[in-house]
């Protein structure tokens, strides 16, 4: 029996068991799912105890990171392979057709909470290795696992477990797959990821709710001034307008904007997607460039007054927002947030009092666009999908992949088997049977690919 046939025979079983990882409401922002966490992270350990992998779950001051290993001979390579069981909060709840954690099967889909991020792409590649392990009684080469539960919150703990467990995890190369493929029929090598910057933004004005009738004209209203204060992010031109704020922007190089170049593009198909009449952003640059390569301030979600049935007359005591700033290579998350805090309080009036609440981030990444661990995945999508990947970038973010070369000095490969349309941190997110499927193929290739390079 070869892996793929045993991939082949297999198919049933191993969706229902991408199911049963699914049903866990692993969301890592809400204390309330703690335990759901916790019981995600050891059906994960049980999991691939059962396959053969030596695992343990570490706690950390946040959520437990499951490691597992499969050592076959020192003198092969070892790779690491990183993923993250923990998912964004499902709401609205309303707008999903099937619970988020109840996978549904629809029209070629699973539909769940995780469904692609990132529960759905790690287990691929366990899913792979395991069909290669069946099918061989080995792994040609070393396999480390190291999946954490705080992806979607920063990955705070994440380098304080690398730094105290370096040899652990020490490897040669770490192959992640949290990002999407191009489209349907391209598959894609992602050469680069924004980093992310991320404040709370307070404006405190009269020290209760007050009528707006005997106080309104006379004093500063914090909702207005909150409103005021975010339409003076950008300039008319779509540029961010804090100080500094372009100061250590990397510009694009020659190679990369002729692969963004020879990218299809297709702005209608894009605009309809997504039912916008039109895109909107930096002046001068692409959709690909603003998504990309440059970097963004966006407010997540604001809060002020009274939003309930019918009028309630007032000043509202305090309004609040999140910032997100991506960010690109060369800019630091915390200097970033230093200058959106201290251009937010210049321009704030003097009527109410601005607290910003810093958060930090993430750095951007760029990780290398040759040599024989990218050509070795290459060949395993090429493998896995029938085509030979096309390079991209993404604008999302995943922290720990600049911790594992500032910590353990070892590049990633970005290989995504998801879709821009698989709706991550949406309502009905998704992951497309195929691609699962595809996806376990090129999973089961890579080791066999990864094993020919000499580390
Ligand atoms: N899988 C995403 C990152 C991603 C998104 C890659 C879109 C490619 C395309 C990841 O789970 C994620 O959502 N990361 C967060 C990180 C943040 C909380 C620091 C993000 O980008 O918002
Ligand atoms: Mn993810
Ligand atoms: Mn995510």
């Amino acid at each position: 029996m070869t892996p793929f046939q045993y991939l082949a025979s297999t198919k049933q079983k191993r969706q229902k068991e991408l199911f049963d990882l699914l049903k866990f409401p692993s969301v890592s922002a809400k204390s309330e799912h703690k335990k759901d966490i916790t019981a995600c992270a050891q059906w994960i350990k049980n999991h691939m105890k059962d396959i053969g992998f030596k695992t343990k779950v570490y706690p950390t001051k946040g959520h437990p990171v499951v490691y597992a290993e499969y050592l076959v001979d020192k003198k092969l390579p070892t790779v690491l392979y990183y993923g993250h069981y923990d998912v964004q909060p499902p709401e609205p709840l309303e707008l999903w057709k099937s619970p988020p954690f109840v996978p549904e099967v629809r029209a070629g889909y699973i539909y769940a909470r995780g469904a692609t991020d990132d529960k759905g792409q790690t287990f691929t590649h366990i899913k792979g290795l395991e069909a290669v392990i069946k099918a061989t009684g080995t792994l040609p080469m070393n396999v480390k696992f190291l999946i954490e539960g705080e992806e979607e919150v920063a990955s705070e703990n994440l380098p304080i477990f690398i730094r105290q467990n370096r040899k652990l995890l020490k490897a040669d190369v770490v192959v992640v797959s949290d990002t999407a493929q191009f489209n349907k029929s391209l598959p894609a090598v992602t050469f680069g990821l924004r980093g992310l910057a991320f404040v709370e933004v307070f404006v405190h004005g009269p020290n209760r709710d007050v009528h707006s009738g005997s106080f309104g004209g006379a004093i500063a209203n914090p909702v207005n001034i909150l409103c005021s204060i975010v339409g003076q992010l950008h300039d008319k031109d779509g540029r961010i307008a804090i100080p500094g704020f372009y100061k250590n922007v990397k510009k694009m190089s020659v190679w990369e904007k002729k692969q963004f170049k020879r990218l299809p593009y297709n702005e209608k198909g894009y605009r309809q997607s997504l039912g916008i009449s039109a895109t909107h952003g930096e002046k001068g640059f692409s959709t690909f460039e603003r998504s990309w390569v440059r970097p963004t301030c966006d407010v997540n979600g604001i809060t002020g007054g009274y939003q309930g049935e019918g009028a309630k007359t007032i000043i509202p005591a305090v309004a609040s927002c999140k910032i997100t700033m991506r960010l690109v290579p060369n800019q630091n998350p915390k200097d970033i947030c230093d200058k959106i805090e201290k251009y937010l309080q210049r321009i704030a009036p003097k009527s109410v009092r601005v607290k910003v609440v810093k958060h930090g981030g993430a750095t951007a990444v760029e990780v290398p666009t040759d040599g024989p661990w990218l050509d070795a995945a290459s060949r395993a999508i090429e493998i896995g999908f029938g085509k030979q990947p096309v390079f991209m970038k993404e604008g999302g973010s995943i922290p720990v992949v600049a911790d594992f070369k500032r910590l353990l000095g070892i590049d990633t490969l970005l290989i995504g088997f998801g879709q821009n349309d698989d709706n991550i941190h949406s309502p009905n997110e998704r992951f497309r049977i195929s691609d699962f499927e595809r996806g376990c193929r090129t999973a089961a290739a890579l080791p066999f690919e990864l094993a020919k390079v000499k580390p």
